[in-house]
């Protein structure tokens, strides 16, 4: 079965939420949806092995060459991905010297805490790496309902959530939105590995 790496960094929840509903989008669609977090900066810097005490467990190399596709989610931070996931990021060298993730479809999702807080830059940064990596991008077209329809988050860039004071609770239209991303990367997968 052809494997779709969901990639997150999450402090307080929400991106992780994004990334459940994402996962849940992916499995709509017949693919495994394999759920990776990376550590904080802290635990990364000291010799502790890199094993998270609940939740998902931490990306490895091998997930990028075993994947068929990658979601990539993190908080917008001052506008910009945050550093735990930029620093996994940094250390793919030797992935993108073997060309682990060229021609695979990729798609990417943030929170903020504010509406306007910066999710958009923080969207199209995160897909700078994603195309020196040479993978496909594929955002959220408009002939989803909840892309017109939605007050907080999502938008044609990638799935978000607005979180002000209820950090990992979704509104129905990200929630959706989430989901049909999932969907879509998990069906565009399925067509370019078809052949
Ligand atoms: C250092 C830092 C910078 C942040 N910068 C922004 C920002 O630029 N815009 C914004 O709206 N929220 C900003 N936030 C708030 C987070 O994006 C927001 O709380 C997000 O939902 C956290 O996601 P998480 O629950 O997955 O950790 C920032 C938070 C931190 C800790």
């Amino acid at each position: 079965m052809l494997k779709v790496l969901v990639l997150y960094y999450s402090r307080h929840g929400s991106t992780k939420s994004l990334a459940m509903n994402i996962a849940k989008g992916i499995e709509k669609e017949g693919l495994e949806a394999v759920i990776r977090t990376v550590p904080p900066i802290p635990e990364y810097l000291s010799t502790q092995a890199a094993v998270p005490q609940e939740g998902a467990p931490y990306v490895t190399h091998n997930d990028l060459t075993e994947c068929a596709a990658l979601a990539l989610g993190s908080p917008t931070r001052f506008g910009n991905m945050a550093a735990p996931l930029k620093h996994f990021i940094d250390s793919t060298s030797q992935g993108w010297l073997k060309g682990a993730l060229i021609d695979k479809p990729g798609c990417v999702f943030t929170s903020s805490s504010s509406q306007h807080g910066g999710q958009e830059t923080t969207l199209l940064t995160m897909m700078i790496p994603l195309i020196h990596h040479g993978m496909i991008l594929c955002g959220l077209p408009y002939s989803e309902p909840a892309l017109h329809d939605t007050t907080s988050g999502g938008s044609p860039y990638g799935a978000t959530h607005v979180a002000g004071h209820s950090p990992s609770v979704l509104t129905k239209d990200e929630l959706t939105l989430a989901q049909a991303q999932g969907s879509r990367l998990a069906r565009l997968t399925k067509q370019l590995n078809s052949r």
